[in-house]
């Protein structure tokens, strides 16, 4: 959990973040986020649309674990495509959080959740220079995207100066991103992957299953060793105690045939 992926900016980000999407506000998100800096957790992934920022602060803040130790991601939400919104976006959740400067400040989708699909690439590109602002202000330590594909990628790296750092997207054995992954790879972009588990239904797999039962681990814990030995950054979230430990606890190698058979494994995505 102390392990280290390196930025391209050279900052240092923890190898198993923890995911508090569907998290709800409150004893909830705090709970979870206590449980898991107990478990040794020491990245929270967060974002102002899932409205739970200050219970991660309370949370951060109440561990005990030095703030320094934390790295902490949170988005600007999806529906923010102008500078004036992304600006006030960024403060609110730096308020919200009261943590100092944010560890990864992220674009949430390049569309609004509504219009999945649509057209912002000038927005996002507005956007974009607000971030850029913010991370040479030293307000965020590095700067990224989620939900970017190779297009929209393309057209903010174009048109911008800083290359995003990051790029988290749906990521799990059966729907691996090809095209997105080896281009966010090719320009030493992290790429992250939310959802790891398939929000909890890779967990009947009987393929993964008969994988697991030969390390004698979780299908939960192949599911999530398959991203790191794929240099993907992992974000399980779970809200029960147990399963957050055993989440973070992948300290295994999956060998390069069981890699390959997951590899060829269709989840029907
Ligand atoms: P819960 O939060 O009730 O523990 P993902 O990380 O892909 O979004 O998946 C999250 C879902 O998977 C949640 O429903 C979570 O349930 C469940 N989950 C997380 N970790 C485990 C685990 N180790 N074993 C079984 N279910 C898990």
């Amino acid at each position: 959990l102390t392990d280290t992926f390196t930025l391209s900016n050279g900052v240092t980000i923890p190898k198993i973040g923890f995911g508090t999407w569907q998290i709800p506000d409150g004893s909830e998100t705090y709970d979870s986020v206590r449980t898991a800096l107990d478990a040794g957790y020491r990245h929270i992934d967060t974002a102002r649309a899932y409205g739970n920022e200050a219970s991660v602060s309370r949370a951060v803040r109440d561990s005990g674990v030095p703030r320094e130790e934390i790295f902490i991601t949170t988005k600007c939400p999806a529906e923010v495509k102008d500078a004036e919104g992304a600006r006030h976006a960024f403060d609110r959740s730096t308020a919200l959080l009261d943590l100092g400067a944010i560890d990864l400040y992220l674009i949430h989708a390049p569309w609004p959740w509504n219009a999945i699909g649509s057209d912002h690439r000038a927005g996002n590109i507005e956007v974009w220079k607000v971030f850029e602002e913010l991370y040479e202000q030293g307000r965020t330590r590095a700067i990224g995207v989620s939900n970017f594909e190779v297009a929209d990628l393309e057209s903010l790296i174009d048109a911008t100066d800083v290359v995003p750092h990051a790029n988290q997207i749906r990521w799990f054995v059966g729907n691996t991103q090809p095209e997105t992954t080896a281009y966010s790879k090719e320009h030493d972009i992290l790429v992250e992957g939310y959802s790891p588990l398939a929000t909890g239904r890779l967990l009947d797999n009987a393929d993964i299953k008969e994988i697991a039962d030969k390390y004698g681990k979780s299908v939960a814990q192949v599911s999530i060793r398959y991203l790191l030995q794929k240099d993907i950054l992992p974000l399980p979230k779970s809200t029960t105690p147990e399963r957050i430990r055993e989440n973070a606890d992948v300290d295994f190698e999956l060998s390069a045939e069981d890699v390959a058979a997951l590899d060829a494994l269709d989840a029907g995505e």
